[in-house]
């Protein structure tokens, strides 16, 4: 007689380690472009009903008097943040007064120059562009009117 043993062994659970190797740094030389969705949404909603206005700026206000710019020069209205030149007589033209360098408000018109003070830029009374720097972008145009002895923003 004999005991029989039976040895039961278990078979073998290979404990299976993981290599996780997903998270591989990159050397950090792929850049990822900003998203800039470029294109608009086309979806034809048909809209008949007007929904509301939107009352957002106030068209047409009043800058200054055309008499009040000189010719070759102009007027710089700070409230407004708009600075009105008149190259040649009876054209008439607008820039945003805020200086493309660093923000400062544009202070006066001379020599055909719109100047900054804070850093030495002038602008071109026609058209906004860069004379001197520091800047080196051009006065953003406004859209004005010009009725009568009225200059007025569009
Ligand atoms: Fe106008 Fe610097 S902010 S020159």
């Amino acid at each position: 007689m004999g005991a029989q043993r039976r040895a039961v062994l278990a078979a073998g659970a290979a404990a299976a380690v993981s290599l996780a190797a997903g998270c591989g740094d990159g050397d950090g030389g792929t850049p990822e472009p900003t998203g800039s969705p470029a294109g608009t949404p086309t979806s034809p909603t048909p809209s008949d009903g007007a929904s509301g206005s939107a009352p957002a700026s106030p068209a047409g206000e009043e800058l200054t008097a055309a008499s009040e710019v000189p010719v070759g020069g102009g007027v710089v209205l700070a409230d407004q943040e708009v600075v009105v030149t008149q190259p040649q007589e009876g054209e008439f033209r607008a820039f945003s007064a805020i200086c493309t360098h660093q923000g400062c408000t544009v202070a006066s018109v001379g020599d055909g120059l719109i100047a900054c003070p804070c850093h030495g830029s002038r602008f071109r009374v026609a058209d906004g562009s860069v004379a001197v720097g520091p800047a080196t972008r051009p006065l953003p145009p406004k859209q004005i009117t010009v009725s009568g002895d009225s200059v007025r923003l569009v």
